[in-house]
């Protein structure tokens, strides 16, 4: 019996979605814990593709799925999201759903003044996904932010007329955009507020009655750990922190409360937006590896920069989300590769550095270490227990566990829930 807690390890988009969804068979509830639609996590059930930003990845296979209080939600995304599902047959109902009534509110103000700051920035462009994502975080910390709870009371109106009130200020004198139409605002929000209060709970109490009665919680993380807003590549982050201490924080239970932590290694390394890649790749195998693994975002359809697996990340993450194990994603998309390669530490002036520094000046100095390992030739898509994986497959793969020490629980070798090698399934 465990309550897991699934994180993604570099910079998001390691196959998250996929691992929840396989491993929410197992659990009863599934609560995400942070970040709103800035996600975009992708399942695929029987050939058929799933793409959720807000509702959490369990919700295909039937469990209960609560969007935790440390997220964000821009409500018409999450009724789209909700006709979408339930247009594919999935119960969305308000008996599977829960929305947090802390969950603070994206508005219109937000995604204004998040597309207002990266073009006024063109220097200094973080590369958002443009959701309102770090506007309404920072609502949240000035006490000024809308949460759902807020949203349902009477005094919602003069509420955000008095804030819409300075947003419009800062668009139209500091950035010289658009106002926001505050009445047009306040209608719209009104008819979101009516469909969606009947998802609206206390969570933490929820969640708490659940765990009394053994029932088994998987808190699922967005983003990846070197985009924590403390931990990550500030200011190159997102806005909320994304490592495992925040599943408690994020969804209102205990840190007794949480057994075990599994990290999503993507089996190479990719970002998208801007902010330093010490191992990306600019030639013939950072374009391979990008077309072979369609890295492509699912939020924004942005191209994903491609670069080798970098242990130093690792360990990182490893240490700050205190990892029980990783699950290894894409394994098959470095398959037909000569030979392959892994960063195991950086040079910097010099000397070798095995902790990844903060400042983005040291980051920016640091060359990669590798060492070369060789590649395999098979297609490992139809692969389906660690004995048939190919020798030097094995050797990449004991190299990380070494190199990280960490053990690989979990491989996949394709986005379908059936192309999976379980090893050691965290639930038991
Ligand atoms: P997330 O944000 O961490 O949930 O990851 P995304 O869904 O944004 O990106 C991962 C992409 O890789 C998705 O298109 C998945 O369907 C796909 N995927 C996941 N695991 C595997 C795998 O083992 N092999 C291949 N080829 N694709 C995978
Ligand atoms: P999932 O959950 C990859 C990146 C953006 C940008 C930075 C800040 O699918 O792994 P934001 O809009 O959050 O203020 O953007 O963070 N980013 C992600 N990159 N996967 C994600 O989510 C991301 N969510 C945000 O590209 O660089
Ligand atoms: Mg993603």
């Amino acid at each position: 019996m465990a309550n897991i807690v699934i994180v993604g390890t570099q910079w998001g988009d390691e196959g998250k979605g996929k691992i929840v969804d396989l491993l929410a068979e197992y659990s009863d509830y599934v609560v995400r814990f942070q970040g709103g639609n800035n996600a975009g996590h992708t399942m695929v059930v029987n050939g058929e593709q799933f793409i959720s930003h807000l509702v959490p990845s369990g919700i295909i296979q039937g469990k209960t799925c609560v969007i935790g209080n440390g997220m964000v939600v821009d409500p018409e995304v999450l009724i789209t999201e909700i006709d979408y599902l339930a247009d594919k047959g999935v119960d969305v109902s308000s008996q599977r759903l829960k929305i947090s009534e802390k969950a603070h509110v994206i508005m219109p103000y937000h995604k204004a003044l998040d597309h207002a700051r990266e073009a006024a920035n063109c220097k200094k462009q973080i590369g958002t996904t443009g959701r309102g994502i770090g506007p309404c975080y920072e609502d949240k910390a000035a006490r000024r932010g809308i949460r759902f709870v807020d949203l349902l009371d009477s005094g919602f109106e003069d509420n955000v007329r008095a804030v819409a009130e300075e947003k419009n200020f800062y668009l139209t004198r500091f950035y010289e955009c658009e106002p926001i139409d505050v009445e047009d605002m306040i209608t719209r929000f009104r008819a979101y507020r009516d469909r969606l209060a009947p998802y609206v709970s206390d969570i933490s109490v929820i969640i708490d009655e659940v765990l009394r009665a053994d029932k088994r919680v998987l808190f699922e993380g967005a983003q990846g750990t070197h985009l924590d807003i403390d931990h990550g590549t500030y200011p190159y982050v997102t806005s909320s922190n994304t490592v495992s201490g925040n599943a408690c924080c994020g969804s209102g239970v205990g840190p007794r409360k949480i057994d075990k932590v599994t990290g999503i290694v993507k089996a190479y390394t990719t970002r998208v937006g801007k902010g330093p890649f010490p191992t990306e790749l600019f030639d013939d195998t950072g374009n391979f590896i990008q077309e072979k693994g369609a890295e492509f975002g699912a939020t924004t359809g942005r191209r994903r920069r491609c670069g080798w697996i970098d242990t130093v990340m690792l360990r990182n993450a490893a240490r700050l989300n205190s990892l029980t194990g990783f699950a290894v994603t894409k394994l098959d998309v470095l398959g037909e590769m000569e030979e392959l390669k892994i960063c195991t530490g950086y040079q910097y002036r010099g000397k070798q550095v095995y902790h990844f520094p903060t400042s983005l000046n040291v980051l920016a100095e640091c060359e990669p270490v590798y060492e070369t390992l060789p590649g395999w030739s098979q297609d490992l898509s139809g692969v389906r227990s660690y004995a048939d994986l190919p020798e030097n497959t094995r050797s990449y793969l004991k190299r990380i566990e070494d190199l990280t020490e960490t053990p690989i629980e979990i491989i996949s070798v394709g986005p379908g829930r059936n192309q999976t090698i379980m090893l050691n399934n965290p639930f038991q």
